[in-house]
């Protein structure tokens, strides 16, 4: 069983995010639902779960399959990886090593997003709520610096990709107290009703004009064929407004447009990105 905290998604259907952007885009992945793969999901206590992409269940029914993206367990690790490989590496949640591990173990203090969800108060670390998880690299960051996060996925593959992550981290001894932090949940953050006291309310979503940046990203790209863009943000906006207790901070490429319009209380700038601070 996982000593990390998830949704039980066995009585969850993945159509349940019924987004038709997101279903175009699923189909261009297929799960090769294979004894491993079923094995992992029971681990994830996913055992149950309709994958809206296409399924194969062997080898040979996964060649003469056409999607572009194979999600399978490779390595002990749920892995989502181009069949063209100049598209890139494959797309695998690991908060042991690459940068984000590295991140996690340099002085998050310094880390622009915790500058931003800390602000002055250095003594009290805020409940979280993470409304677009992802690949987990912020909900990371924000619980080594010992805030508790509440993270939010409605991509089912990605959900699968960050839950493995998890489950993974949660048998390192050097990460368990980190990853306990963090309390994933299946879940659209638009529609979300649990209103859940949290102090800051984060956003990162996939913002409509991020898709010409994101051509020299090989894994935004990866992203952005299999996921798609996000096109409610105003109304997560609108929603991160209602649930935070004390600031909503939206991530913005540094030199794009606030979001609405909005002019923020104040911005954290780095040398790509921008974190503007809504106080509610
Ligand atoms: C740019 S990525 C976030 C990256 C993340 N901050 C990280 O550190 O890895 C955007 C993610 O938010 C998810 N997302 C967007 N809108 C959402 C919503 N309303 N509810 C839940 N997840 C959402 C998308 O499916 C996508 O996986």
């Amino acid at each position: 069983m996982c000593s990390y905290n998830t949704t039980d998604v066995n009585n969850l259907d993945f159509k349940q995010n019924d987004k038709s952007s997101t279903d175009d885009h699923l189909m261009n992945a297929v799960c090769l639902r294979d004894g491993d793969f079923e094995q992992r999901l029971i681990a994830l206590g996913c055992a149950e779960v309709v994958l809206p992409c296409g399924v194969v269940d062997n080898l040979e029914a996964l060649d003469a399959h056409s999607a572009h993206y194979v999600l399978s367990i490779e390595n002990d690790r749920i892995q989502l990886a181009p069949r063209d490989k100049s598209m890139g590496n494959p797309v695998v949640v690991d908060f042991s090593s690459g940068t984000i591990g590295f991140r996690g173990r340099q002085n998050v203090r310094q880390e622009l997003l915790v500058k931003a969800v800390l602000g002055r108060d250095k003594k009290t670390t805020p409940k979280v709520l993470d409304m677009t998880g992802g690949l987990g690299r912020d909900s990371f960051i924000l619980a080594c610096a010992g805030c508790a996060v509440t993270t939010l996925e409605r991509n089912p593959l990605v959900f699968l990709l960050l839950s493995d992550g998890l489950y993974r981290a949660a048998m390192d001894v050097e990460l368990q107290l980190i990853v306990q932090k963090i309390d994933l949940q299946f879940s659209d953050a638009v529609v979300a009703s649990d209103a859940g006291n949290y102090d800051v309310v984060y956003m990162d979503p996939m913002f409509p004009e991020r898709t010409k940046s994101a051509l020299v990203k090989k894994e935004m790209r990866v992203f952005r064929d299999v996921v798609g863009e996000d096109t409610d943000v105003n109304q997560l906006f609108e929603q991160a407004r209602n649930v935070a207790g004390k600031k909503v901070i939206v991530k913005r490429p540094r030199k794009s447009a606030f979001i609405k319009d909005k002019k923020p209380t104040y911005s954290v700038e780095g040398r790509s990105s921008r974190f503007d601070v809504y106080q509610v």
